[in-house]
């Protein structure tokens, strides 16, 4: 009968110390989230021109505007991250001459995947490109 309380205080200290080691390790284990919203550029959506593209040359990227909406596109090259122009029909790169659709996919090499898709929101009559 003594040692009933001393039985209990161990079950209560280990069960203490299991939990506070599993919720150090869920932690641990759980990838950060920001739940900041970062605004990366934002343009009034009359600015940007149907079937034609607002370039942000310091980000490094396109507001773009087709029949479906407006969408934005990395313009850091897949292949060795030169900064690819826009013209009217395609995406180009200077350095080794990859060209992508104007969605980002690849049409020539030496870059073997699409152009990074940025995510972007409608606010009233703002466009904003979030990261
Ligand atoms: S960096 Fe663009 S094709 Fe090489």
């Amino acid at each position: 009968m003594e040692k009933l309380p001393q039985s209990r205080r161990k079950f209560i200290t280990t069960l203490t110390l299991l939990l506070a080691s599993g919720g150090l390790l869920v932690r641990y284990l759980t990838p950060r989230t920001s739940d900041k919203r970062r605004v990366l550029v934002s343009a009034a959506a009359a600015d940007v021109p149907q079937n034609g593209a607002l370039l942000f040359r310091n980000e490094r990227l396109a507001l773009m505007r087709d029949d479906t909406g407006f969408y934005a596109l990395s313009l850091i090259c897949t292949h060795l991250g030169c900064t690819v122009t826009v013209t009217e029909d395609d995406l180009s790169c200077p350095c080794h001459g990859s060209r992508f659709d104007r969605q980002g996919k690849v049409l020539t090499g030496p870059a073997d995947r699409a152009l990074v898709r940025m995510k972007v929101e409608l606010r009233g009559d703002m466009v904003e490109v979030v990261g």
